[in-house]
């Protein structure tokens, strides 16, 4: 897969792109991230990229022209070109599921401030994701947050494949269940016995029922979503 990133701020995602699991990936060729900075296509003196909104207002708005050049500089025919924003449609397990299996090269754009010309936004975007109700300083925070889901589930980046099948939010949409590792004692406490028991139907099972359990306690909207439009 390759990833283009273009943002104002390069340094905030390559520090946590360089590392552990993405880092690897990408020493292993399973993945090439490159950041591109849209104040390179600015022609000015000052090197300007936003400027204020027709009609006025506080904040300033990232040029249309700009972000148009940044994004033909490196798109692909095959390229799904993302902006990242606060209104975009929220994005969780599924939609990293979907871009890691449907897309070989992502193009991800970070807004920032008030936003960008909408005439950008209206002509450039294959979608808009947000990773949650809040609003952050840019989008490029963003951004890694959505490489990072998204690149640990391309084949080979994890350990075994094994690992991103077990776990919270994998396939049925539930939390994971507790876990447990030496020493068998902590501060008086013990592992369930089950988990001892050597029995794998019963670790099964036992496991089952903590999903659902963890689940209902902490995410009830998981299990039954029209919860969550109530809120
Ligand atoms: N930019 C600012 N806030 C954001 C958010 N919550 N999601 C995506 N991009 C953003």
């Amino acid at each position: 897969m390759r990833v283009d990133l273009i943002t104002l701020f390069p340094d905030i995602c390559a520090g946590p792109l360089r590392e552990s699991i993405i880092g690897r990936a990408q020493a292993r060729g399973l993945v090439q991230i490159h950041c591109t900075d849209p104040r390179q296509f600015a022609s000015d003196r000052h090197r300007t990229v936003d400027d204020t909104p027709y009609g006025g207002g506080a904040g300033m708005v990232l040029k249309a022209d700009l972000i148009q050049q940044a994004v033909a500089s490196v798109s692909s025919p095959e390229a799904q070109v993302i902006l990242l924003t606060p209104q975009g449609e929220r994005f969780t397990q599924r939609s990293a599921e979907r871009l890691a299996r449907n897309h070989r090269h992502l193009v991800l754009v970070c807004g920032h401030y008030e936003g960008m010309d909408e005439r950008a936004r209206q002509t450039l975007f294959d979608e808009e994701i947000s990773i949650g109700d809040y609003v952050l300083t840019n989008g490029t925070i963003a951004a890694a947050v959505v490489v990072d889901a998204v690149v640990r589930l391309l084949p080979g980046a994890l350990g075994t494949d094994e690992s991103a099948v077990d776990e919270t939010f994998a396939q049925d949409n539930l939390l994971e269940y507790p876990q447990y590792t030496r020493p068998a004692r902590l501060d008086g406490m013990a592992p369930p016995d089950v988990l001892l028991s050597g029995n794998h139907t019963r670790i099964q099972r036992w496991r089952q029922e903590q999903k659902l359990v963890r689940t209902a306690s902490r995410r009830p909207d998981l299990l039954l979503p029209e919860l969550e439009t109530m809120t």
